[in-house]
């Protein structure tokens, strides 16, 4: 079979591209490895910048996001056993919208389905073929069967064990790497938030972050060694080290329960150069990852669909390829500060194995720098909300 776009994996980017280019009349294929039950069953992002949100809203699902989504202001940062606010709506005029990954995912695939849009679950061995031609296709297997493909273009949205950015040759791609010594356990509870606000605590056991999903659902963090395993993390472990973390008065006030799930997931920087080989455009963690302090992984990937939408539909209706030629320089300019933010804001807040106590007085220094200076929250905030696209 033939369509316009092949895109590959069917998380958020890949789901997000695809309702987009069916607003426009762009057809699109979505393959997906896993069932939608799984990739719906994995918890991940909470906190949504404005720019996703108007990419939801013109790719028509923003209806449930805008009835169930907290709007947030700011965010509470703690330290020392004090804690200090930032403004986002005083320094930006713009919030962050509290809801989840899962839910984002979830109204895509809905809105996918009402509109017959085809989605392939349960593909296997996807390959990219002749990407560098104007005739690309992607094989797979699916029941045992062997598929094909052609299309116009590929958009790889197939996260970071994905084969799309694997499929572009070494002599061309170029990595970028730094991993952290330690991870975040990551713990979900019907229970009610500890604050009406997001908690980022940084705390001589290590890093604590208070977060939310709903008004009787919580989500908490705490910074672990990357040897450790959920199964090793009793829950009322977990409580007692979350409640050690974070200033007394909060740490009285936190309603524990029984956890609903745990995981553990290591902190990484990464980003592929160029996000583009031929016809195969990486979008989202493909192409890229950050560490979750700051919760910049999703709304990066949203950036990237942004420019790489605009660019096909100016392709599509216009006949211009200046969008797609400049995708990858477009979506790296933006990627690189998200990257630098979330590396910044980790090394704000984490423990290290090797802080020197001078490491330990410039993180001191660093935080009083932005608990004070108004130009620093601003900056922060500026960050913190999304940079413009
Ligand atoms: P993904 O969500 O990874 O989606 C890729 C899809 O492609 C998957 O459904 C996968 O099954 C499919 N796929 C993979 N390979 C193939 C293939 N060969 N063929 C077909 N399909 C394939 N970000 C935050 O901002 N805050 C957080 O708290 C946070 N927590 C995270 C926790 C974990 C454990 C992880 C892994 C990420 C977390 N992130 C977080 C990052 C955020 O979830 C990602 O940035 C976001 O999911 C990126 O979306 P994506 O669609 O690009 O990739
Ligand atoms: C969440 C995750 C983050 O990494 C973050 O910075 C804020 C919130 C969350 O899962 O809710």
């Amino acid at each position: 079979m033939r369509t316009q776009v092949v895109i590959i994996g069917g998380g958020p980017s890949g789901l997000l591209l695809g309702q987009l280019l069916h607003r426009r009349g762009i057809e699109a294929v979505v393959l997906e490895r896993k069932t939608r039950e799984y990739v719906l069953g994995r918890i991940r992002a909470g906190v949504l910048e404005t720019g996703l949100v108007g990419l939801m809203e013109e790719a028509g699902v923003a209806e449930r996001l805008h009835r169930d989504g907290f709007v947030h202001d700011g965010t509470r940062i703690a330290a020392g056993g004090e804690m200090f606010h930032i403004d986002f709506r005083a320094l930006t005029g713009t919030p962050v919208i509290v809801y989840g990954q899962t839910e984002v995912t979830r109204d895509l695939y809905d809105a996918r389905e009402a509109v017959g849009a085809r989605t392939e679950f349960e593909v296997d061995h996807v390959l990219i073929h002749d990407a560098e031609s104007d005739r690309p296709y992607v094989t797979f297997e699916q029941n045992g069967q062997q598929k094909r493909i052609d299309c116009d273009f590929i958009a790889g949205c197939d996260g970071s064990h994905g084969v799309s950015r694997q499929s572009i040759p070494l002599t061309i791609r170029r990595e970028y790497e730094k991993t952290y010594p330690f991870g975040w356990l990551g713990v979900l509870s019907h229970t009610p938030p500890v604050d009406d606000e997001l908690i980022y605590a940084n705390s001589e056991r290590g890093f604590a972050l208070c977060s939310m999903r709903n008004r009787n659902l919580s989500r908490y963090y705490v910074q672990c060694a990357l040897s450790d395993h959920p199964e090793d993390w009793t829950d009322a472990a977990f409580w007692q080290e979350l409640k050690r973390r974070l200033p007394r008065e909060v740490a009285e006030r936190l309603v524990t329960g029984p956890t609903i799930e745990k995981s553990i997931a290591p902190l990484r920087s990464f980003v592929t150069e160029p996000m583009r080989w031929g016809r195969l455009f990486l979008c989202g963690d493909a192409a890229h990852i950050v560490p979750p302090t700051g919760a910049k992984g999703l709304n990066t990937a949203a950036s990237d669909v942004h420019y790489l939408y605009n660019g096909l539909r100016q392709y599509y209706e216009e006949a211009d390829s200046e969008g797609i030629d400049r995708y990858s320089e477009r979506a790296l300019a933006r990627v690189w500060k998200a990257e630098r933010f979330s590396w910044w804001f980790s090394g704000l807040l984490h423990r290290y194995p090797d802080q020197s106590p001078f490491d330990l007085k410039m993180q001191q220094a660093d935080l009083a720098f932005l608990r004070d200076n108004q130009a620093q929250q601003r900056a922060f905030a500026e960050n913190y909300v999304g940079l413009p696209y």
